[in-house]
């Protein structure tokens, strides 16, 4: 079986497209080791397949992780309440970290259970599955050393996944073919020119311009800010080429402002013992969880300024100095495009407005897929012209 993958492996949550995929797959980032088996409640094979990438448990082997072993992962994981590993946005950096690769592994190998069990209809004893993929480090973490190192440790050496479906075991053995690492930032680029009419309504109108797509911008000077949760890209691009000379990051984001915020609910919920996946799931799903959902507003609230303000402060500084104020247009875009709006806009369009620049916020919709859109339409059109049509999904 083959696989192509676009994978953003984000510090909140890894962002996945399949070729041929409508909706993005969200997979908290952050996994649980443990030591046995949980038992098992669900026997309806069917159920459980379909399930599978929510209820992810696999064993995993591999020479590019610290410790084999059984691993609760994404959603599943953050389920659960202590013991909870995610990537320290203050200190881990994605290319050594291991949860890129643990639950990548976790989810491809899921994923070939679930494509088998849509063709064939039933569980093989194992599957042996060959894996192309791309995806992104931080501009701030990137270089040909770094990005070298995290593709080698998905091609060098083959993985071998037990993925858990019920009572039921499957063997996946992984094998990475091709696997390209770039800046994040720089796929986002990709979306831009491919986005609809929909995408520039809110610019169309701030700007008093006339209907446009994407294609307005391939030859522009654009100064991208990516926030994410542990870092936030400032990528420069002229026309369809990205400029990696002149792209940095820094270690900003929400999830910088969610941990501050959740040291202010632990004053007020003391034993609150979460983390930032499982603060984001309070902040995304009021409906799940009514009583925290506000409770981690009005924290969040209070901590995001901070963030907002160097934010501010690197993209005047960015602009003026490495940038030389070329850039006609600032793009913003990722979670924190979202989370921040109600505080940033406002003065991003100030800024713009005194060096003659354009702001383009990118609209909530379309901010937290941008980059894995991006890989999709590198893998299409460059990397895996020839296996993107024949892996398509309906
Ligand atoms: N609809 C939304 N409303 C409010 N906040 C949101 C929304 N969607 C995402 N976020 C927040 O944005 C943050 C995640 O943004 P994003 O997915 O761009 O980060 P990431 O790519 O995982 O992190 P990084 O790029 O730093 O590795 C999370 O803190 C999440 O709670
Ligand atoms: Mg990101």
């Amino acid at each position: 079986m083959k696989l192509i993958l676009a994978n953003d492996i984000g510090n909140d949550k890894m962002k996945i497209l399949e070729p041929g995929m409508k909706e993005v797959v969200k997979v908290p980032s952050a996994y649980k080791r443990i030591n046995r088996k949980p038992s098992v409640h669900e026997n309806d094979v069917k159920k459980n397949v379909a399930n599978l990438i929510d209820q992810l448990l696999v064993h995993i082997s591999s020479s590019s992780i610290r410790r084999d072993g059984l691993y609760m992962i994404g959603e599943r994981a953050i389920q659960t309440t202590e013991g909870v590993s995610n990537m320290d946005i203050a200190v881990h950096e994605k290319h050594s970290s291991d949860l890129p690769l643990i639950n990548t592994l976790g989810y491809v190998a899921g994923r070939a259970v679930q494509k088998h069990y849509d063709a064939e209809g039933n569980l093989p004893q194992s599957i042996q599955v060959e894996v192309g993929m791309s995806s992104a480090i931080p501009a701030s973490q990137h270089n040909i050393e770094t990005a070298r190192q995290l593709e080698e440790r998905f091609m060098e050496t083959s993985h071998v996944v037990i993925v858990y479906v019920g009572q039921e075991q499957v063997t996946v053995e992984l094998n990475f073919s091709q696997v390209k690492v770039t800046k994040e930032g720089i796929p986002a680029l990709y979306a831009i020119f491919e986005g609809p009419n929909d995408m520039f309504k809110e610019f169309c109108k701030e700007y008093g311009m006339k209907k446009i797509d994407g294609s307005h911008f391939t030859n522009s000077k654009i100064m991208h800010i990516d926030i994410g949760s542990g870092t936030t890209e400032y990528i420069y691009s002229v026309g369809v080429n990205p400029q990696p000379e002149q792209c940095t990051g820094e270690r900003r984001g929400v999830g910088h402002a969610v941990e501050e915020a959740i040291q202010l609910m632990k004053e007020e919920r003391k034993g609150l013992n979460i983390n930032r996946q499982q603060f984001a799931k309070y902040i995304e799903r009021p409906e799940e969880y009514p009583k925290d959902h506000d409770l981690a507003v009005h924290y969040l609230r209070e901590a995001r300024i901070n963030q907002v303000d160097f934010i501010l402060e690197d993209v005047e500084r960015k602009y003026t100095t490495t940038l030389s104020s070329e850039p006609e247009y600032l793009a913003c875009y990722g979670g924190g495009s979202i989370e921040f709006k109600e505080d940033m806009y406002k003065y991003l369009k100030e800024f713009a407005d005194s060096v003659d620049a354009k702001v383009l916020w990118i609209p909530e919709q379309y901010a937290v897929d941008m980059n894995v859109k991006g890989l999709d339409i590198l893998n299409r059109n460059m990397l895996f012209t020839e296996e993107y049509k024949e892996t398509v999904v309906m």
